[in-house]
């Protein structure tokens, strides 16, 4: 029998622009921390990261479709489900963020919000040392984050054998006949 394949859109553009922007401001802010000369452009990235996540946070409950929290929220049940699917070789497929992917998700929106306000917080000369402390620590808790998720993508991708990159720059998935959602 032959495997059909209907596109589906899966992300929308509110929230392609948002993750892209993401990365963006996410990076800058990275590569301008220790300059003291780039301070205006590493606080400027910060702000604009903020100003996104509060975006998402609200478009995740008045956004379309697999945009949702809703869809996507991660419970106990279905994490363990999913993590026993991979171990035993045939990995649950879904169509918008699986729920180990939505757990890094929810960690990278956390730790980002308090590398944000503390961030804040510290240029403004509040809470002294402890503040700095928190910044620097959030924001390399956001960095090992990304780096599980950025592996989460590849791996994902490799096992369902589909672009989720593309997906996330088109807005656009592949899904085979068969797939409950096709
Ligand atoms: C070049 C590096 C990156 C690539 C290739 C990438 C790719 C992706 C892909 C493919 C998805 C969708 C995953 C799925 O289908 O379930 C996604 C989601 C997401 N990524 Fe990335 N990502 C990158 C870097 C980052 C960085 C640096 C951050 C945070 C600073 C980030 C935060 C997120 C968030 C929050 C989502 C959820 C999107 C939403 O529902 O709003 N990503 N990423």
């Amino acid at each position: 029998m032959q495997t059909e394949v209907k596109p589906i859109r899966v992300w929308d553009l509110p929230t392609r622009l948002f993750h892209w922007s993401l990365v963006a401001s996410f990076a800058i802010a990275f590569l301008t921390a220790e300059s003291e000369k780039l301070r205006d452009i590493h606080v400027v990235a910060g702000y604009t990261l903020a100003g996104l996540i509060v975006f998402r946070l609200l478009w995740g409950f008045v956004g379309g479709g697999y945009s949702r929290f809703a869809e996507f929220l991660p419970t106990p049940h279905k994490l363990v489900g999913y993590i026993k699917s991979l171990l035993n070789g045939t990995p649950q497929h879904y169509v918008g963020h699986n729920p180990a992917g939505a757990v890094a998700i929810f960690l990278l929106l956390g730790f980002g919000m308090v590398a944000a306000a503390s961030g804040w917080a510290a240029y403004e000369d509040m809470g002294g040392n402890f503040m700095e402390e928190l910044h620097e620590g959030a924001s390399n808790g956001m960095m090992a984050i990304v780096a599980i998720h950025i592996a989460g993508v590849i791996v994902s991708s490799w096992l369902h054998q589909e672009n989720l990159v593309l997906a996330m720059i088109t807005g656009w998935k592949k899904i085979r006949s068969g797939n409950p959602a096709a």
